[in-house]
Protein backbone atom coordinates (compact mmCIF):
# COMPACT_ATOMS: atom_id res chain seq x y z
CA UNK A 1 0.00 0.00 0.00
CA UNK A 2 1.21 3.44 -0.89
CA UNK A 3 0.58 5.98 2.08
CA UNK A 4 1.76 9.33 0.90
CA UNK A 5 0.44 11.28 -2.92
CA UNK A 6 3.34 13.32 -4.48
CA UNK A 7 0.53 16.00 -4.77
CA UNK A 8 -0.45 16.40 -1.00
CA UNK A 9 1.72 17.97 1.42
CA UNK A 10 0.77 16.17 4.47
CA UNK A 11 2.73 19.12 6.90
CA UNK A 12 0.25 21.39 5.43
CA UNK A 13 -3.02 19.47 5.01
CA UNK A 14 -3.18 18.10 8.56
CA UNK A 15 -2.47 20.06 11.41
CA UNK A 16 -3.97 18.35 14.62
CA UNK A 17 -3.74 15.10 16.64
CA UNK A 18 -5.98 13.51 18.71
CA UNK A 19 -3.63 11.44 20.86
CA UNK A 20 -0.07 11.20 21.71
CA UNK A 21 1.60 8.74 23.72
CA UNK A 22 4.22 10.31 25.91
CA UNK A 23 6.25 8.51 28.02
CA UNK A 24 4.26 6.91 31.21
CA UNK A 25 0.64 8.32 29.99
CA UNK A 26 -1.37 9.24 27.20
CA UNK A 27 -2.20 12.62 26.03
CA UNK A 28 -5.41 13.08 24.66
CA UNK A 29 -6.60 16.30 23.07
CA UNK A 30 -10.07 17.22 24.93
CA UNK A 31 -12.55 17.16 22.12
CA UNK A 32 -15.28 18.49 24.81
CA UNK A 33 -13.41 21.94 25.13
CA UNK A 34 -12.45 22.58 21.24
CA UNK A 35 -12.53 24.62 19.52
CA UNK A 36 -11.83 27.50 22.21
CA UNK A 37 -9.46 25.35 24.64
CA UNK A 38 -6.82 23.48 23.59
CA UNK A 39 -6.00 21.23 26.57
CA UNK A 40 -4.47 18.06 27.14
CA UNK A 41 -5.87 15.33 29.47
CA UNK A 42 -2.99 12.63 30.70
CA UNK A 43 -4.54 9.62 30.78
CA UNK A 44 -1.93 7.38 33.56
CA UNK A 45 -4.13 4.03 33.86
CA UNK A 46 -6.35 2.17 31.52
CA UNK A 47 -9.55 2.99 33.27
CA UNK A 48 -8.43 6.83 32.49
CA UNK A 49 -8.72 5.72 29.16
CA UNK A 50 -11.85 4.19 29.28
CA UNK A 51 -13.37 6.71 30.83
CA UNK A 52 -12.13 9.36 28.73
CA UNK A 53 -13.81 7.65 25.97
CA UNK A 54 -17.11 7.28 27.73
CA UNK A 55 -17.26 10.90 28.44
CA UNK A 56 -15.96 11.92 24.12
CA UNK A 57 -12.20 13.57 25.04
CA UNK A 58 -11.38 11.01 22.43
CA UNK A 59 -14.21 10.44 19.74
CA UNK A 60 -14.48 8.43 16.07
CA UNK A 61 -13.94 5.47 15.34
CA UNK A 62 -10.72 4.84 14.51
CA UNK A 63 -9.25 7.35 17.35
CA UNK A 64 -11.25 5.17 19.98
CA UNK A 65 -9.65 2.05 18.91
CA UNK A 66 -6.68 3.53 19.49
CA UNK A 67 -6.74 4.96 22.42
CA UNK A 68 -7.42 1.65 23.55
CA UNK A 69 -4.69 -0.15 21.99
CA UNK A 70 -2.37 2.76 24.30
CA UNK A 71 -4.34 2.06 27.44
CA UNK A 72 -3.64 -1.89 27.21
CA UNK A 73 0.12 -0.71 27.36
CA UNK A 74 -0.43 1.54 30.39
CA UNK A 75 -1.93 -1.58 31.80
CA UNK A 76 0.96 -3.84 31.40
CA UNK A 77 3.39 -1.31 32.36
CA UNK A 78 1.07 -1.20 35.47
CA UNK A 79 1.57 -4.98 36.16
CA UNK A 80 5.12 -4.83 35.93
CA UNK A 81 7.48 -7.72 35.00
CA UNK A 82 5.10 -10.81 35.41
CA UNK A 83 4.92 -13.90 33.66
CA UNK A 84 2.60 -13.99 30.46
CA UNK A 85 0.25 -16.24 32.09
CA UNK A 86 -0.33 -13.76 34.54
CA UNK A 87 -0.31 -10.88 32.65
CA UNK A 88 -3.41 -12.34 29.78
CA UNK A 89 -5.44 -13.25 33.14
CA UNK A 90 -4.85 -9.56 35.00
CA UNK A 91 -5.58 -7.74 31.35
CA UNK A 92 -7.98 -9.55 30.09
CA UNK A 93 -10.93 -7.62 32.88
CA UNK A 94 -9.25 -4.65 31.73
CA UNK A 95 -9.72 -5.16 28.13
CA UNK A 96 -13.54 -5.98 28.94
CA UNK A 97 -13.62 -2.43 30.66
CA UNK A 98 -12.23 -0.49 27.42
CA UNK A 99 -14.44 -2.66 24.89
CA UNK A 100 -17.50 -1.34 26.91
CA UNK A 101 -17.01 2.43 26.96
CA UNK A 102 -18.83 2.31 23.88
CA UNK A 103 -20.68 0.03 21.73
CA UNK A 104 -21.14 1.07 18.24
CA UNK A 105 -17.63 1.45 16.46
CA UNK A 106 -16.49 -1.66 15.68
CA UNK A 107 -12.76 -0.35 15.70
CA UNK A 108 -12.65 -0.50 19.26
CA UNK A 109 -13.40 -4.47 20.09
CA UNK A 110 -10.97 -4.46 16.95
CA UNK A 111 -8.11 -3.22 18.60
CA UNK A 112 -8.64 -4.48 21.40
CA UNK A 113 -8.70 -8.39 19.53
CA UNK A 114 -5.58 -6.98 18.23
CA UNK A 115 -3.80 -6.96 21.34
CA UNK A 116 -5.54 -9.55 22.96
CA UNK A 117 -4.26 -11.86 20.11
CA UNK A 118 -0.29 -10.21 20.13
CA UNK A 119 -1.20 -11.23 23.72
CA UNK A 120 -1.83 -14.87 23.35
CA UNK A 121 0.95 -15.36 20.85
CA UNK A 122 4.17 -13.54 23.35
CA UNK A 123 6.18 -15.06 25.57
CA UNK A 124 8.40 -13.16 27.99
CA UNK A 125 8.19 -10.47 25.81
CA UNK A 126 4.57 -9.27 25.91
CA UNK A 127 5.20 -5.55 27.09
CA UNK A 128 7.41 -4.97 24.29
CA UNK A 129 5.14 -6.98 22.04
CA UNK A 130 2.17 -4.78 22.88
CA UNK A 131 3.97 -1.84 22.81
CA UNK A 132 4.79 -2.40 19.61
CA UNK A 133 1.35 -3.73 18.19
CA UNK A 134 0.36 -0.13 19.59
CA UNK A 135 2.23 1.55 17.84
CA UNK A 136 1.21 -0.39 14.51
CA UNK A 137 -2.51 0.00 14.90
CA UNK A 138 -1.65 3.69 15.26
CA UNK A 139 0.55 4.21 12.00
CA UNK A 140 -1.41 1.85 9.96
CA UNK A 141 -4.56 3.99 10.36
CA UNK A 142 -2.60 7.06 9.47
CA UNK A 143 -1.14 5.20 6.04
CA UNK A 144 -4.77 3.77 5.57
CA UNK A 145 -6.49 7.71 5.46
CA UNK A 146 -3.97 8.47 3.47
CA UNK A 147 -4.25 6.00 0.91
CA UNK A 148 -8.14 6.22 1.06
CA UNK A 149 -7.66 10.30 0.75
CA UNK A 150 -6.38 9.00 -3.18
CA UNK A 151 -8.83 6.17 -3.35
CA UNK A 152 -11.55 8.18 -2.99
CA UNK A 153 -10.81 11.94 -4.54
CA UNK A 154 -10.28 9.97 -7.67
CA UNK A 155 -13.88 9.60 -7.64
CA UNK A 156 -14.90 13.39 -7.69
CA UNK A 157 -14.81 15.29 -10.85
CA UNK A 158 -13.40 18.61 -10.77
CA UNK A 159 -15.14 21.50 -9.59
CA UNK A 160 -17.28 19.39 -7.49
CA UNK A 161 -19.49 20.78 -4.10
CA UNK A 162 -18.64 18.14 -1.27
CA UNK A 163 -21.11 17.57 1.92
CA UNK A 164 -19.54 16.14 4.97
CA UNK A 165 -21.35 15.18 8.12
CA UNK A 166 -19.83 14.79 11.90
CA UNK A 167 -16.12 14.92 12.35
CA UNK A 168 -13.78 12.31 10.40
CA UNK A 169 -10.71 14.13 10.26
CA UNK A 170 -7.30 14.21 12.14
CA UNK A 171 -9.65 14.11 15.64
CA UNK A 172 -11.17 10.76 14.80
CA UNK A 173 -8.38 8.98 13.43
CA UNK A 174 -4.45 8.35 13.78
CA UNK A 175 -4.46 11.52 11.44
CA UNK A 176 -5.50 13.35 7.78
CA UNK A 177 -9.11 11.17 8.67
CA UNK A 178 -11.12 9.10 6.33
CA UNK A 179 -13.97 11.27 4.66
CA UNK A 180 -12.61 14.27 5.80
CA UNK A 181 -8.97 12.90 4.19
CA UNK A 182 -10.64 12.19 1.11
CA UNK A 183 -11.54 15.99 1.06
CA UNK A 184 -8.61 17.22 2.11
CA UNK A 185 -6.90 15.10 -0.70
CA UNK A 186 -9.55 16.61 -3.49
CA UNK A 187 -9.08 19.99 -2.11
CA UNK A 188 -5.10 19.71 -2.45
CA UNK A 189 -5.65 18.28 -5.94
CA UNK A 190 -7.91 21.29 -6.71
CA UNK A 191 -10.79 18.84 -7.62
CA UNK A 192 -13.21 20.08 -4.82
CA UNK A 193 -14.79 23.32 -5.29
CA UNK A 194 -16.94 23.79 -2.26
CA UNK A 195 -16.77 22.35 1.40
CA UNK A 196 -19.91 22.33 3.20
CA UNK A 197 -20.22 20.54 6.69
CA UNK A 198 -23.07 19.86 8.71
CA UNK A 199 -23.19 21.15 12.49
CA UNK A 200 -24.13 17.52 13.84
CA UNK A 201 -26.48 18.42 16.32
CA UNK A 202 -26.65 17.24 19.67
CA UNK A 203 -22.58 17.34 20.33
CA UNK A 204 -21.78 19.25 17.12
CA UNK A 205 -18.82 17.67 16.34
CA UNK A 206 -19.13 19.27 12.80
CA UNK A 207 -19.79 22.54 13.93
CA UNK A 208 -17.10 22.38 16.85
CA UNK A 209 -14.66 19.70 15.41
CA UNK A 210 -14.38 19.71 11.58
CA UNK A 211 -14.74 23.44 10.25
CA UNK A 212 -12.35 24.15 13.02
CA UNK A 213 -9.66 21.59 11.58
CA UNK A 214 -10.31 22.73 8.22
CA UNK A 215 -9.35 26.12 9.11
CA UNK A 216 -5.93 24.68 10.52
CA UNK A 217 -5.41 23.61 7.06
CA UNK A 218 -6.67 26.87 5.28
CA UNK A 219 -9.38 24.83 3.85
CA UNK A 220 -12.34 26.90 3.24
CA UNK A 221 -15.79 25.44 4.62
CA UNK A 222 -19.17 26.41 5.39
CA UNK A 223 -20.94 25.30 7.91
CA UNK A 224 -24.66 23.87 7.75
CA UNK A 225 -27.41 23.97 10.02
CA UNK A 226 -28.10 19.90 9.48
CA UNK A 227 -32.26 21.05 8.61
CA UNK A 228 -30.33 22.77 5.38
CA UNK A 229 -28.74 19.75 4.09
CA UNK A 230 -31.99 19.21 1.90
CA UNK A 231 -31.57 22.68 0.75
CA UNK A 232 -28.27 22.86 0.07
CA UNK A 233 -28.65 19.25 -2.36
CA UNK A 234 -31.75 20.52 -4.34
CA UNK A 235 -29.71 23.37 -5.59
CA UNK A 236 -27.40 21.98 -6.65
CA UNK A 237 -24.48 22.98 -4.86
CA UNK A 238 -23.56 19.09 -3.44
CA UNK A 239 -22.45 16.88 -5.97
CA UNK A 240 -20.84 13.81 -3.15
CA UNK A 241 -21.73 13.64 0.51
CA UNK A 242 -18.80 11.92 2.20
CA UNK A 243 -19.51 10.32 5.17
CA UNK A 244 -16.80 8.18 7.78
CA UNK A 245 -18.25 4.82 9.66
CA UNK A 246 -18.71 3.59 12.89
CA UNK A 247 -19.72 -0.18 11.54
CA UNK A 248 -19.61 -1.70 8.23
CA UNK A 249 -21.57 -5.13 8.28
CA UNK A 250 -21.08 -8.21 5.44
CA UNK A 251 -24.39 -6.70 3.61
CA UNK A 252 -22.73 -3.43 3.35
CA UNK A 253 -25.05 -1.32 5.76
CA UNK A 254 -23.42 1.26 7.46
CA UNK A 255 -23.52 2.63 10.80
CA UNK A 256 -22.97 6.40 10.83
CA UNK A 257 -23.27 9.33 13.09
CA UNK A 258 -27.06 10.18 13.63
CA UNK A 259 -28.47 12.28 10.82
CA UNK A 260 -26.17 9.91 7.92
CA UNK A 261 -29.36 7.94 6.63
CA UNK A 262 -31.22 11.05 6.41
CA UNK A 263 -28.35 12.68 4.05
CA UNK A 264 -28.30 9.45 2.14
CA UNK A 265 -32.00 9.34 1.79
CA UNK A 266 -31.89 13.00 0.26
CA UNK A 267 -28.55 12.53 -1.41
CA UNK A 268 -30.39 9.40 -3.52
CA UNK A 269 -33.82 11.68 -3.97
CA UNK A 270 -31.67 14.30 -5.74
CA UNK A 271 -29.82 12.37 -7.70
CA UNK A 272 -26.41 13.16 -5.90
CA UNK A 273 -23.58 10.66 -5.19
CA UNK A 274 -22.69 8.93 -1.31
CA UNK A 275 -19.37 8.00 -0.37
CA UNK A 276 -18.47 6.26 2.67
CA UNK A 277 -14.57 6.19 3.69
CA UNK A 278 -13.52 3.58 6.26
CA UNK A 279 -10.43 1.41 7.55
CA UNK A 280 -10.88 -1.93 7.35
CA UNK A 281 -11.28 -2.08 10.87
CA UNK A 282 -14.66 -0.63 10.78
CA UNK A 283 -16.16 -3.73 8.55
CA UNK A 284 -17.49 -6.13 10.55
CA UNK A 285 -17.85 -9.41 8.74
CA UNK A 286 -19.44 -11.31 11.51
CA UNK A 287 -22.49 -8.87 11.45
CA UNK A 288 -24.84 -9.39 9.07
CA UNK A 289 -27.11 -6.46 8.55
CA UNK A 290 -27.22 -3.07 10.26
CA UNK A 291 -30.50 -4.74 11.81
CA UNK A 292 -28.03 -6.34 14.00
CA UNK A 293 -25.88 -3.28 15.58
CA UNK A 294 -26.17 -2.05 19.02
CA UNK A 295 -26.66 1.87 18.61
CA UNK A 296 -25.22 3.64 21.32
CA UNK A 297 -28.27 6.05 23.15
CA UNK A 298 -26.43 8.94 25.20
CA UNK A 299 -27.73 11.52 28.04
CA UNK A 300 -30.80 12.88 26.90
CA UNK A 301 -29.41 16.19 28.33
CA UNK A 302 -27.18 16.81 25.64
CA UNK A 303 -31.01 18.05 23.96
CA UNK A 304 -32.22 19.70 26.58
CA UNK A 305 -29.89 22.55 27.21
CA UNK A 306 -27.34 24.01 25.63
CA UNK A 307 -23.95 24.92 27.57
CA UNK A 308 -25.14 24.24 30.69
CA UNK A 309 -28.34 26.17 30.41
CA UNK A 310 -31.82 24.78 29.92
CA UNK A 311 -33.65 25.31 26.56
CA UNK A 312 -36.36 23.04 26.82
CA UNK A 313 -39.57 22.82 29.55
CA UNK A 314 -38.84 21.34 32.32
CA UNK A 315 -40.05 17.43 32.28
CA UNK A 316 -39.99 17.11 28.52
CA UNK A 317 -38.27 13.82 27.80
CA UNK A 318 -35.90 13.25 24.96
CA UNK A 319 -34.50 10.51 23.05
CA UNK A 320 -30.78 10.74 21.76
CA UNK A 321 -29.74 7.84 20.07
CA UNK A 322 -25.95 9.21 18.43
CA UNK A 323 -25.73 6.33 15.78
CA UNK A 324 -28.01 5.75 12.73
CA UNK A 325 -27.71 2.83 9.95
CA UNK A 326 -27.52 3.58 5.98
CA UNK A 327 -29.00 0.37 3.92
CA UNK A 328 -26.69 -0.41 1.41
CA UNK A 329 -28.76 0.31 -1.58
CA UNK A 330 -28.44 3.68 -0.50
CA UNK A 331 -24.45 4.39 -0.75
CA UNK A 332 -22.73 4.75 -3.95
CA UNK A 333 -18.94 3.56 -3.04
CA UNK A 334 -17.71 2.31 -0.11
CA UNK A 335 -13.67 3.38 -0.11
CA UNK A 336 -10.92 1.31 2.25
CA UNK A 337 -7.55 0.96 2.12
CA UNK A 338 -7.76 -2.15 0.42
CA UNK A 339 -9.65 -0.44 -2.22
CA UNK A 340 -12.95 1.23 -3.67
CA UNK A 341 -16.41 -0.85 -3.98
CA UNK A 342 -19.64 -0.18 -5.49
CA UNK A 343 -22.62 -2.09 -5.65
CA UNK A 344 -23.33 -5.42 -4.92
CA UNK A 345 -21.49 -4.62 -1.43
CA UNK A 346 -21.64 -8.07 0.06
CA UNK A 347 -19.89 -9.79 -2.72
CA UNK A 348 -17.28 -7.29 -2.79
CA UNK A 349 -16.69 -7.25 0.91
CA UNK A 350 -16.62 -11.35 0.97
CA UNK A 351 -13.78 -10.89 -1.86
CA UNK A 352 -11.97 -8.25 0.19
CA UNK A 353 -11.84 -9.99 3.37
CA UNK A 354 -10.64 -12.94 1.30
CA UNK A 355 -7.72 -11.77 -0.18
CA UNK A 356 -7.19 -10.12 3.20
O1 LIG B 1 -19.88 9.96 18.49
P1 LIG B 1 -18.64 10.14 17.67
O2 LIG B 1 -18.20 11.56 17.55
O3 LIG B 1 -17.53 9.21 18.12
O4 LIG B 1 -19.08 9.67 16.22
C1 LIG B 1 -18.13 9.71 15.17
C2 LIG B 1 -18.68 9.33 13.85
O5 LIG B 1 -19.82 8.97 13.71
C3 LIG B 1 -17.71 9.30 12.70
O6 LIG B 1 -18.36 9.59 11.50
C4 LIG B 1 -17.09 7.89 12.61
O7 LIG B 1 -16.65 7.46 13.86
C5 LIG B 1 -15.97 7.85 11.64
S1 LIG B 1 -14.57 8.77 12.23
C6 LIG B 1 -13.32 8.56 11.11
Amino acid sequence: MHDTHPMIDYSRYDRVRAAAFVDDRLELLDQRKLPFEQNFIACRTADDVAQAIFDLVVRGAPAIGIAAAWAVVLAARELGDVPVDTARERLEPVLQRLNAARPTAVNLAWALARMRGVLAQAGSDWQERLLTEAKAIESEDLAANRHMGELGAALIEPGSGVLTHCNTGSLATAGFGTALGVIRAGVAQEKIARVFATETRPWLQGARLTVWELQQDGIDATLIADAAAAHLMGTGQVHWVIVGADRITANGDVANKIGTCQLAIVARHFGLKLMVVAPWSTVDMATASGADIQIEERDPAELLGYGGQRTVAEGVRAFNPVFDVTPAALIDAIVTERGVLHAPFDTGLRAMADAG
